[in-house]
């Protein structure tokens, strides 16, 4: 072991003690050896580690922890016995104030180093109301290919099942993990799940295997409106079979009464999306809703909606509160999906016109204003990269905003959309972000327009991973 210790570059293979340093990038946990940077799966910063090491690079390698020499004081007993296998959940053996405490560093080491500002005051997190069986939506998918040994070691091939439903085990999207007990979504969805798997057993009726382009059975989506009580379950299918359909919506509406509607998406795509190219509704109406605020939405087996209900409601009551709405206020939402932050702050302001890439959550969010009776929301389908500028007849046809609430995907906002955005001198800005780095990223911007970013409040909308979003309020200076 500690002949490898004196060598500079690590093999795949090699077995070595690290103490864990830090937390870094995407919540892996860094230790250092000689000089190199070694990133450990599977331990908790303070950790004292025995660790086999996967990959070796000439500046880093990556390990994964076998033995836990010394505990850190940051650990805890992971609940889910599927821990280090699935892919999903990949925190649950750090306590989770660490767990916060990581992700309040994190923000604000971006705001500082990739913002380059270092008097925002970054306020404490906003931890998840539910630590478990906080999901609304989770998807399965089905497989003849089960992955059923602990680690897969590389190259390995599983032990067989004839049928798996689960989750993709990480880098092996081939193979299915067959999970009996999840506890991401509720009890209840587990008892859907092992009863659909049941079902699939005792009447053969087989997954759909990509390699031999036959089978049934794809995925298995369960959608449930936590704050409604309506369940949907969506099966996704490779060949459209009623008889099937019918009959295991009458099992499963038996068992579960809790089930609203049972709906069936038929696809023959090759890839693993589980989308249909069309849907036939078995039971119920095809749709659920949910609430957040005092906001009905509606939401089909496709359409986009925030996953974590309560922690949803608790990001929008930042952003509203950093709005700071006036009753004659005209208010832009932009990327603003199936139209939920606009309907949240519909009630405080004159009008809001929401703007949004896809043309289907232009329509939904059109449908969820009519199903509130909401009458001053107006929704525009559209790239903002090209939409926010002078020339387009929308921008002359609507008042001058005096707030603009931004929520970006991942990538952030493209820079030529943050130009626009500066240009226009809208006094309060508030950016709504799923990734603290191109917030920072886009502050900056921001700041040569001669913006100010007033505060940034980090929220945890999940639990157990090292996802954070964040709600910054910035003004001109
Ligand atoms: C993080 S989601 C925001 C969802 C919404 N605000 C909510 O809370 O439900 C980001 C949205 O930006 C949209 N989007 C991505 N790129 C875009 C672009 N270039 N122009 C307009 N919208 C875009 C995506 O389709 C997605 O709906």
């Amino acid at each position: 072991m500690t002949d490898h210790n004196e060598e500079k570059k690590l093999r795949h293979g090699d077995v070595v003690e690290l103490t864990i340093e830090s937390t870094g990038f995407e919540g892996k946990s860094v230790a250092r050896l000689n000089g190199l940077v070694v990133f450990v799966e599977g331990a908790v910063e303070g950790d004292r580690v025995r660790a086999k090491v996967l990959r070796g690079k000439k500046r880093f390698a990556e390990a994964v922890t076998t033995d836990v020499l010394v505990p850190s004081p940051k650990r805890t007993a992971p609940r889910c016995s599927y821990f280090g296998t699935c892919g999903g959940c990949k925190w649950q053996h750090v306590e989770y104030a660490a767990q916060l405490a990581f992700k309040q560093q994190h923000v604000a080491d971006a705001v500082e180093r990739i913002g380059g500002m270092k008097d925002v005051p970054v306020l404490p997190i906003i931890g998840s109301r539910d630590l478990y069986y906080y999901r609304n939506k989770l998807e399965f998918s089905f497989s003849d290919r089960a992955w059923i040994a602990e680690r897969p070691a590389e190259g390995a091939e599983p032990e067989g099942s004839v049928c798996a439903v689960g989750f993709h085990v990480p880098q092996r999207w081939d193979k299915v993990l067959d999970v009996h007990e999840c506890y991401l979504q509720s009890p209840l969805s587990n008892g859907i799940l092992n009863a659909v798997r049941d079902f699939a057993v005792r009447h053969g009726v087989p997954p759909y295997s990509p390699q031999s382009e036959s089978g049934y059975f794809r995925n298995l989506v369960i959608r449930e409106g936590k704050n409604t009580g309506d369940v949907m379950v969506n099966v996704v299918t490779f060949e459209d079979s009623p008889e099937t359909m019918q009959r295991l919506a009458k099992e499963l509406t038996a068992a579960f009464p809790e089930i609203t509607t049972v709906v069936n998406n038929v696809t023959k795509r090759k890839s693993q999306v589980a989308t249909g190219e069309y849907e036939k509704v078995y039971h119920g109406e095809g749709i659920i809703h949910d609430r957040i605020g005092t906001k009905l939405f509606q939401i089909s087996a496709n359409s986009f909606f925030q996953t974590n209900t309560a922690q949803a409601e608790a990001l929008y009551a930042v952003a509203k509160e950093y709005a700071a709405l006036r009753p004659t206020d005209t208010v832009y939402d932009l990327y603003c999906g199936t139209g939920s932050i606009a309907l949240y702050v519909a009630d405080a302001v004159k009008q809001v016109v929401g703007v949004e890439l896809v043309e289907s959550s232009i329509l939904n969010a059109r449908m969820n204003a009519r199903l509130n009776g909401v009458e001053n929301c107006e929704f525009i389908a559209g790239d903002l990269k090209d939409l926010l500028t002078k020339e387009n007849t929308w921008r002359n046809e609507h008042p001058k905003p005096d707030v603009i609430i931004v929520d970006p995907p991942r990538s952030g906002m493209h820079p030529k959309a943050v130009e626009e955005l500066g240009a226009m001198r809208v006094p309060v800005i508030v950016y709504v972000s799923c990734n603290p780095a191109t917030l920072a990223r886009d502050l900056q911007l921001l700041s040569q327009h001669g913006y100010r970013t007033e505060k940034v409040q980090p929220v945890d909308m999940f639990p157990h991973t090292y996802h954070i979003e964040c709600v910054a309020r910035v003004v001109l200076a």
